[in-house]
């Protein structure tokens, strides 16, 4: 209530647009342990919105490991500081009381994601989208700002399967919210950024490489008009023994169904190549965009 009434105050202290369009608020939902993935989302906020609010909170209902949650790295100085200094203006950090009360005992009427949430991350983790479109339906409507405001909400293409699970899930139920996208960001050695490489040692983050090297692989060969052979470089992962490869594979953008492929294995259409791995104490997953010839 107390951050519905900052909003509310703020959205009707902005000055009048030029173009007397409704003001436009930007959320950027977070799980905190910020980095540059997380500051490019702000940074495009802010280039559409009038307002930019994020919020902070480590979400229970989407992990389905104990010790994933328990360790998720937490560090709210660190996070306040990476937001306020790429332009948030309101930060909303609730506590998991506030958010659930009286979880884990509490009744709970929770949203699901359906088919589309139990695809490739959604198999390895039973019940994570169901818990990101729960807490993602939450925030939309304790951030909705005040009429005539509209609200945008920013995702990382990153999390390509959460995209296409929340961006279903606005359509599907009619949430007054616009679904807006950043493509991956990368360190300079084309690793995804992501909380979890905290917890990487120097060898581990060498060994992670090979995903995105992976990755790019398909994307070249998509390119060029030849075979993927998705299998045969799973085989070479798998054959390598350092990474424990949960899936690698290549599906379209929207329903997450395997793409279309020609009989001899060429890519036809746009598509989406996604891996998922364990690495020493962590699991990554990435996500590259294929174009066919
Ligand atoms: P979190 O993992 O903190 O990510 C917050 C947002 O940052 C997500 O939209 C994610 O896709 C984006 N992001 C993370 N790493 C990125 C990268 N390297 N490049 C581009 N974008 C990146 O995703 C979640 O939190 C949660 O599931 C949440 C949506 C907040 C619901 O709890």
């Amino acid at each position: 209530a107390q951050f519905r009434a900052a909003l509310t105050e703020a959205v009707h202290a902005l000055p009048a647009r030029e173009d007397a369009a409704p003001p436009v608020v930007g959320l950027v939902p977070t799980m905190g342990a910020l980095h540059q993935g997380h500051a490019a989302l702000l940074e495009a906020a802010q280039e559409t919105a009038d307002i930019v609010i994020a919020s902070v909170f480590v979400n229970p209902l989407q992990f389905d490991d104990p010790d994933d949650y328990r360790l998720y790295p937490r560090d709210f100085d660190g996070d306040f500081a990476l937001l306020t200094a790429h332009g948030a203006q309101l930060i909303f950090a609730p506590s998991t009381e506030e958010m659930y009360p009286g979880h884990p005992e509490g009744p709970l009427v929770t949203v699901t994601a359906g088919e589309l949430g139990r695809r490739y991350e959604g198999a390895h983790r039973p019940g994570h989208f169901d818990g990101v479109a729960t807490v993602v339906t939450k925030l939309f409507s304790i951030m909705a700002p005040p009429a005539p405001a509209r609200l945008q909400a920013w995702f990382g293409q990153k999390d390509a399967e959460q995209v296409a699970v929340i961006a279903r899930m606005v359509e599907d139920l009619s949430l007054p919210v616009r679904v807006r996208t950043v493509p991956v960001v990368r360190d300079e050695h084309g690793l995804a950024m992501s909380s979890r490489n905290r917890r990487l040692s120097d060898d581990d983050h060498t060994t992670a490489l090979t995903l995105f090297r992976t990755l790019d692989e398909l994307r070249r060969r998509a390119g060029a008009g030849e075979p993927l052979d998705v299998e045969g470089l799973t085989a070479e992962i798998r054959a390598r023994g350092e990474i424990e490869l949960d899936y690698l594979v290549v599906a379209d953008p929207r329903t997450l169904l395997p793409a279309d492929l020609s009989e001899d294995g060429v890519l036809t259409t746009a598509a989406l190549a996604l891996v998922a791995a364990r690495i020493g104490p962590v699991r990554l997953i990435d996500n590259m965009e294929l174009e066919p010839l």
